[in-house]
């Protein structure tokens, strides 16, 4: 239904359209580090999922557009119910939230009675119905610090980040067994051939990266951690693992700076883009401003759940928007 033919858009002046309808409807545009630069660059604010769910819940648009995937759309709507959310594409999704489908998930909290459901942020509306406390990679570890060192936890959807934290806090979690596709596919044989190019150059890399990749850096944390990291670099080069539409804001922030995308399998390939986050264009960021469409609806029971998981995390993370920070590995 959002899927415009080029042709029909042809002579549309997306850009100042896209301003003239944010006006008119007094919608703000919130947009992901993931987002393609031309986005980045119209939205009101760019951030990380913490700093973007906070956002959401502050503004006093009428409507948020939300220029990411629907597991952060869908915490807008959770978190701001009386607004219109819009998402470009219904259709951006995440491998994390597909892995964890809502029965099977509840089937393994039933199985497992004694323990408390700490669950990312990647994952359906269902599923944080489901949860006690939602964390995001920039929240994750002071929140953790929080929980008694007695209390059994679950963590999903995203293994890598539940396995890194595990490790780093010498502290064992059921873990559930989902990934990111983008950040799986990093490669450890070419990281280390590019290392070798770049001796000395440091290396950032998202929580959800495998370990394989997690071993070769020296700093991991959220997007908006990395970013801070390459902002206060005192070296000239980094090699980012994460997502590489993020270097837009790097380069914009040190221009004098190189970014180097750490690479996938065959060292050339675009396997690190991130699919879901794609789907979102600035010819559908435009029809869904003028239709007002697709948006975001929620069951209230399943929000309401939803919301008391998010809520939590929100207090327990509180003074940690803008750190985005997990540390050092
Ligand atoms: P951040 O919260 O670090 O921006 O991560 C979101 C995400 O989906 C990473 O793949
Ligand atoms: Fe999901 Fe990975 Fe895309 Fe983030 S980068 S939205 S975790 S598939």
């Amino acid at each position: 239904m959002n899927a415009p033919s080029r042709e029909s858009l042809k002579g549309v002046d997306l850009l100042s359209e896209i301003n003239r309808l944010k006006k008119e409807r007094n919608a703000v545009i919130l947009a992901h580090y993931y987002q393609k630069p031309e986005i980045q660059d119209l939205a009101d604010f760019v951030g990380d999922s913490l700093e973007l769910s906070k956002r959401a819940a502050e503004t006093d648009a009428d409507v948020i557009a939300f220029c990411g995937v629907k597991f952060m759309a869908e915490t807008a709507k959770i978190l701001s119910p009386q607004k219109t959310v819009i998402l470009p594409d219904l259709a951006a999704g995440c491998s994390l939230e597909d892995a964890c489908p809502p029965g099977k998930f509840k089937a393994f909290r039933d199985a497992h009675p004694d323990h408390i459901a700490l669950t990312y942020i990647n994952c359906s509306a269902e599923v944080k119905a489901l949860s006690d406390i939602i964390v995001t990679s920039s929240s994750a570890e002071t929140i953790l610090a929080q929980i008694p060192l007695d209390q059994k936890i679950i963590f999903g959807p995203d293994r890598h980040l539940g396995g890194y934290l595990s490790r780093k806090f010498n502290r064992d979690m059921l873990l559930w067994p989902g990934v990111c596709i983008v950040h799986e596919a990093f490669s450890e044989t070419e990281l280390l051939k590019l290392k070798a190019q770049y001796p000395g150059v440091p290396v950032a890399a998202h929580p959800e990266c495998p370990p394989h990749i997690i071993d070769h850096a020296d700093y991991v944390g959220s997007t908006s951690g990395i970013l801070q990291f390459a902002r206060t670099l005192t070296g000239d080069t980094l090699i980012v693992a994460t997502e590489p539409h993020i270097i837009h804001q790097m380069e914009k922030s040190e221009p004098s700076k190189k970014f180097i995308g750490a690479p996938g399998a065959d060292g050339n390939c675009a396997c690190n883009i991130c699919p879901y986050m794609a789907l979102n264009t600035m010819e559908k960021l435009y029809l869904a401003l003028r239709d007002l469409q697709p948006q975001i609806t929620l069951d209230e029971e399943i929000r309401l759940a939803a919301k008391r998981s998010l809520d939590r995390m929100l207090e327990m993370a509180s003074g940690t928007i803008g750190k985005g920070d997990l540390g050092r590995a």
